[in-house]
């Protein structure tokens, strides 16, 4: 039993992961959120933008981390700086838009203004100030406090004790590299942001990307037959597909072929995969990933960023409340696509997981109602079974992190809400155990010849 911030949590009572079950409160919980904001959205390092989206100086957007609100801003030494967007004096919010480029940021109230770096440079009317009643240089914008860039992804933390971002992500980063990595030119987000709202718990679809392939063939049946022209899904296959999990960053794959770039239904993207991305791939990457890549396969990267590699959707899932979430997506593609490629990839995206998507909308009332069931008293004091492939593990010479065999199974969802637990009871980073993530420590993943024989 943990006791933190007045909450009175049970934890042992919350899951037991070796036996494979989740306790339902972890999802509708008042007291669990915000115990959720302090030991894990207040610790963890968290995306916040893509570089592509702020290239120059004083480019910026505004975005979440938790509940709190942050501008992230390209600085003039092309560094970015990340700080609370809520201002110093009395706490009114500083910036109102989604993103620009900007010279300061001028708060609306009394007029404060900050550099693009949150620095605070002066205010309205500055000689109502006698000389020794405010020190500029302690009332800037808060920062965060760290900030980190992983091939173009910019994350931040407000730990100063967390562990730098090359760990965090840890053996995760092999997979990673398959979307950020397979070209020369890495990635960009294209086509702007879509946001939109469901009624659900955040982890509800954190925990569906990072390893729930056994919906898609059931939930996505007509979607994915429509967008396909009747191919069903591939058969269970327990020697060709996977799941794998570091530290809750996970992936389900196959390694058969370009099943999520045909859910597309754009034949020439296929082509383009096919003939020129793929063999580029492979070269850069390796055989396995560029097989990985093709294959039907979900992600998530700990705690609320996923991405499906093929289909090339990005999101992050912004937590507003034990029971609604704010879903912000991108569309991700290479640098290097020519530009009939990439927009025939936004097209298809925004057809498939654009807010009125087919595959969008197949997941958001089955999530909605995932959370909302446990507004019940009774139904709540329940368990939902995370028991599947639960004996399969597999510890594969060829892929780093926690493996599993078989691709229908709740393995990484079982290491998703593992990682829950270590970060929920920990005191400090120096509690939380490594599960799995260093194998790759202090290399470059693209320089590893093939899979991880070398290791
Ligand atoms: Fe921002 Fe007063 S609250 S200037
Ligand atoms: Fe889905």
């Amino acid at each position: 039993k943990i006791e933190h911030g007045g909450a009175h949590i049970e934890y042992d009572s919350l899951m037991n992961l070796d036996e494979g079950w989740v306790s339902r409160k972890v999802f509708y919980d008042r007291d669990i959120y915000e115990e959720e904001m302090r030991q894990i959205f207040a610790r963890v390092w968290l995306f916040v933008a893509h570089e592509s989206q702020i290239p120059n100086p004083g480019d910026f957007v505004t975005t979440y981390m938790g509940e709190d609100g942050v501008i992230v801003a390209r600085q003039r030494d092309k560094s970015v700086g990340v700080f609370i967007n809520s201002c110093p004096h009395r706490g009114n919010k500083v910036c109102h838009a989604d993103g620009g480029n900007a010279r300061r940021f001028v708060c609306n109230y009394h007029g404060w203004a900050f550099d693009i770096g949150g620095n605070l440079m002066g205010m309205n009317a500055e000689e109502v100030y006698d000389p020794g009643d405010i020190d500029k240089s302690e009332w800037g914008m808060q920062p965060v406090a760290k900030v980190g860039v992983y091939k173009g992804l910019i994350f931040a933390t407000f730990d100063p004790g967390a562990p730098s971002l090359e760990d965090y992500l840890g053996d995760y980063r092999w997979y990673l590299d398959c979307i950020l990595d397979s070209d020369e030119g890495g990635s960009e987000l294209v086509g702007g942001t879509m946001k939109f709202m469901i009624p659900m718990n955040w982890k509800v679809a954190a925990e569906n990307f990072v390893g729930d392939a056994y919906h898609a063939a059931w939930t996505h049946d007509s979607a994915s037959k429509a967008m396909t022209g009747g191919m069903a899904f591939p058969p269970i296959d327990f020697e060709n597909t996977f799941h794998s999990s570091a530290n809750g960053h996970g992936l389900e794959f196959g390694l058969d072929g370009i099943g999520d770039i045909a859910l597309l239904g754009r034949p020439k993207v296929t082509e383009y995969f096919m003939d020129v991305l793929k063999p580029r791939m492979e070269k850069r990457l390796g055989a396995l990933r560029s097989q990985i890549f093709g294959s039907i396969a979900s992600a998530s990267v700990f705690p609320n960023l996923s991405y499906l590699p093929g289909i090339s959707t990005f999101r992050t899932w912004l937590p507003k409340g034990p029971t609604m979430t704010e879903v912000r997506s991108w569309t991700i593609v290479n640098r290097d696509m020519p530009d009939d490629i990439k927009d025939e990839i936004t097209k298809a995206v925004m057809q498939t997981f654009g807010p009125s998507g087919t595959f969008e909308m197949d997941d958001g009332e089955n999530w909605e109602h995932s959370t909302i069931t446990n507004k019940g008293y009774v139904t709540r004091q329940g368990r939902l079974h995370y028991g599947c492939g639960i004996s399969r593990k597999d510890d594969h010479a060829e892929l780093p992190g926690i493996v599993h065999r078989g691709q229908f199974a709740d393995s990484n969802q079982r290491e998703f809400h593992r990682r829950w637990h270590d970060l929920m009871t920990a005191e400090s980073w120096d509690d939380v155990p490594d599960r799995r993530s260093n194998r790759l420590k202090g290399r470059e993943t693209r320089d590893l010849p093939q899979g991880l024989k070398s290791l």
